[in-house]
């Protein structure tokens, strides 16, 4: 079932004509983002499009030329003061260095250093976040391991685990599935589908698997070149026209017919060339029928 987008609600966390460079180089150009408590946004476009750039900028991790990031009662995130606007905001990115010598439980406690003092002595709720983060990403039985052992799935669910255990109203994921078997990457998206619903997360991910966008996603940002090509629910923008002219492949897109969400299908060279097999009943392929009553009908 389409959930609708509550335009009317003020952003949590909003980017406004961001321009974003690389030195000289800019790559992303005048982008407009707007992320709101209870909605998941997933931005969806080719590699290189700007998608990791406008993220790590909504995170302050890199500074617009024109342009600015606010919070609902902060004009310019970059007035905050980093352990505020970590109480707030916080991201999972693409690629991270792994840390050596420390166990899963104390990466997963990094995520509590915007509450803690200088001697680590006023964080009452911390123990609680810690332990409800390892156990809702299901990484509370290697708790005690370390975190350079571990295989690349498990210690990208350690990464989220410390996200959550920060405990803030807007959540950045960088390809949050990247690594995880098929259970953790459904498991992934129920787990942001139920904070943006539960707990009024506002939530930006970057996806790009497109079925996973339509699955999770309230509102889709599909960037081009550095720009915004279309914004609206995945049944505006998951479209064959859009998404084939947008990444260069023909892309089947037809309704679940259940859930009636967009289905993506990109369609290979060779999956094109070949011939469609010709349809014969599965019990007439079982000998069960004489063969002239599984003929397919003639057209
Ligand atoms: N550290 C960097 N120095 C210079 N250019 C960079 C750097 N990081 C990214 N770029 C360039 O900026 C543009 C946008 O990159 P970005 O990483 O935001 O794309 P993306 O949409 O996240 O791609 P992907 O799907 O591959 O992760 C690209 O042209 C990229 O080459
Ligand atoms: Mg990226």
């Amino acid at each position: 079932m389409a959930r609708s987008f509550p335009a009317a609600l003020p952003a949590a966390l909003s980017g406004a004509n961001l321009h974003l460079s690389y030195g000289t180089h800019e790559v992303v150009h005048g982008v407009d983002l707007d992320l709101t408590r209870g909605c998941v946004t997933a931005l969806i476009g080719p590699n290189g499009s700007g998608k990791s750039t406008v993220l790590r900028s909504l995170a302050r991790l890199h500074r617009a030329e024109t342009g600015a990031v606010s919070l609902e009662d902060v004009e310019d995130v970059m007035t905050l003061h980093p352990k505020a606007f970590a109480r707030r905001v916080t991201m999972l990115s693409q690629s991270r260095p792994t840390p050596g010598g420390v166990t899963v439980r104390d990466v997963v406690g990094f995520g509590r250093h915007p509450y803690r003092g200088r001697f680590r002595t006023s964080d009452p709720d911390g123990p609680r976040a810690i332990e409800h983060a390892l156990d809702i990403t299901g990484v509370s039985e290697m708790a005690g391991r370390g975190v350079d052992e571990l295989s690349g799935g498990e210690l990208q669910r350690v990464w989220l685990a410390t996200c959550l255990a920060q405990d803030t109203e807007v959540l950045l994921l960088d390809e949050p599935t990247n690594h995880l078997d098929l259970r953790y990457q459904m498991d992934l998206l129920d787990l942001v589908r139920d904070l943006a619903t539960e707990h009024r997360v506002a939530i930006g991910v970057v996806l790009h698997d497109l079925n996973h966008a339509a699955t999770v996603a309230d509102r889709v940002v599909l960037l081009q070149h550095g720009g915004v090509r279309a914004v609206g629910t995945p049944g505006e923008v998951l479209t064959t026209e859009l998404l084939s002219e947008v990444y260069g492949i023909h892309v089947d897109v037809h309704a679940h017919p259940v859930s009636q969400r967009p289905v993506c299908e990109p369609r290979s060279r060779h999956a094109a060339a070949r011939q469609p097999a010709p349809l014969v009943p599965h019990h007439a392929q079982l000998g069960r029928i004489p063969a002239e009553h599984a003929q397919p009908a003639a057209v």
